[in-house]
């Protein structure tokens, strides 16, 4: 009988998109996926590390597991992703979980079939951990989770040390993948029925590659090389960077038709004295005004964002500014977080901490803000007709689908049978604060 595998996956898209490369190794092993933890052979758990609640998370998870991997000794615990990069969780693990099997890093996934291999052989436990590294490995197999929509990396790593963020200490220095590759495997994916890619990079803004005639490659021009692949109706990309985001790429709005009107563009705090201490080189009135320049050469364009609620030091003030350039914005939706420390991070020494009860409760007030803005901007969107590709039928009835704009808003509409992967023109009917409803205008 074939070899069973499940997978976890803790945080970003990146980590969902290695788990893709994971579940492809496996295939290309011969595993297949197994619904549930409890019958199968390997069980793998992705981490991530940029907050504490994913750290509680998996040591839940793993805690459950314990059990599991008493009853059944051939059973394989693998744990890999962004906490593995941290000497302080690998240490817990080998003392208080010496059962886990196989510890691997993010720089070390193309290795993971050899090792699992050496795992089953001879049930040893290996740990293969790299600090950092240079090497970018292509052409490993990934197992998509969605047929019509890809994701692909063209960067990994960021430089920007932010003063709250574990990212460039867990997944190291930037470094961008070959543009001729990177074309490849999306012309690949377009052969394949893919209609979607979403680019992956902790900030694509900063990609640098090289063309065919050597010339340089910045990621504005990537989009446009993009956007002439034949038969690819979207791109989106995450996560950018404000100061890093070019006029080029601006532009790129309006001249390149498969470029998705919507940036997420992580603010983080709408504070000028809070953006200082957190390191992200622009301030308030500079975020604003790009929001202008976005707009003024896309309209329409959907603006979501991350907030960060509680950082060392914020006063009341400090947060009365974020709440109002929320306001001033209308993001159409935000990620929001209560600051979490990291450890080796500059800000997990900062002075000044904020007490929990506060940051709950500024907490509170901004996810009201910002949903009581997400809901008035959907209302702007009932009667509007809007192309969505569609994901997905209704479990229960097979001629309901969801699918999102190209604005990413979350659509649930009626439409004809076998609608499943193409793009469709949806009127708009109904909305609230998360989703909208609609109904297909053209049925050819
Ligand atoms: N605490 C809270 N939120 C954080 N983020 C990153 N690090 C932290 C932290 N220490 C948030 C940022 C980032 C998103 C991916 O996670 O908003 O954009
Ligand atoms: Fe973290 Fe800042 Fe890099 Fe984003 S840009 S991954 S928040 S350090």
């Amino acid at each position: 009988m074939k070899q069973t595998f499940h997978i976890t996956t803790f945080g970003c898209q990146m980590n969902e998109h290695d788990s893709e490369t994971i579940a492809g190794m496996l295939s290309g092993l011969d595993y297949t996926p197994s619904a549930s933890r409890n019958d199968a052979d390997v069980i793998i758990i992705n981490t991530c590390s940029v907050r504490e609640n994913a750290d509680h998370r998996f040591f839940g998870t793993l805690g459950q597991l314990k059990r599991i991997r008493k009853e059944r000794p051939d059973l394989i615990v693998a744990v890999c992703g962004c906490m593995m990069q941290q000497q302080h969780v690998i240490d817990k693990l080998k003392s208080q979980y010496p059962w886990v099997d196989l510890i691997f890093g993010t720089h070390t996934i193309h290795r993971f079939p050899e090792l699992l291999q050496n795992v089953r052989q001879e049930r040893v436990k290996l740990v293969d951990v790299m600090e950092d590294s240079e090497e970018i490995v292509e052409g490993l197999p990934v197992r998509r989770n969605h047929p019509n929509k890809a994701y692909v990396n063209i960067m990994y790593g960021c430089n920007n040390f932010c003063t709250y963020c574990i990212v460039p200490y867990t997944r190291g220095r930037e470094r961008s993948r070959d543009t001729e590759e990177i074309l490849r495997e999306v012309k690949e994916l377009v052969k394949d029925g893919v209609k979607e890619i979403t680019l992956l990079g902790q900030n694509v803004n900063s990609y640098r590659g090289t063309g065919r005639q050597g010339q340089r490659i910045e990621f504005a021009d990537l989009i446009t090389e993009l956007d002439r692949i034949h038969g690819l109706s979207r791109i989106r990309f995450m996560t950018s960077h404000p100061k890093d985001l070019s006029d080029a790429l601006i532009l790129a709005y309006r001249n390149c038709p498969s470029l998705c009107p919507h940036i997420h563009l992580p603010v983080q705090s709408g504070s000028t004295s809070v953006l200082e201490r957190m390191n992200r080189k622009y301030n308030r009135e500079d975020y604003i005004a790009l929001v202008e320049r976005l707009r003024s050469v896309c309209p329409d364009i959907a603006i979501t964002t991350d907030i960060i609620v509680g950082f060392p030091g914020e006063t009341e003030e400090e947060f009365q500014d974020t709440l109002r350039l929320v306001e001033e914005i209308e993001f159409d939706s935000a990620f929001t977080f209560l600051y979490s420390i990291r450890k080796g991070t500059p800000a997990e020494t900062f002075e000044d901490q904020v007490p929990e009860e506060i940051k709950h409760e500024r907490f509170n007030r901004l996810v009201e803000t910002v949903n009581r803005i997400s809901a008035k901007k959907n209302a702007t969107k009932v009667g509007c007709v809007e192309d969505v590709l569609v994901e997905g039928a209704s479990k229960s009835n097979d001629r309901v689908y969801t699918g999102r704009t190209g604005g990413f808003k979350l659509v649930n509409f009626k439409g004809p049978e076998g609608s499943k992967g193409t793009v469709v023109s949806v009127r708009i009917t109904d909305s609230n604060t998360f989703s909208l409803t609609g109904v297909v205008e053209c049925d050819e």
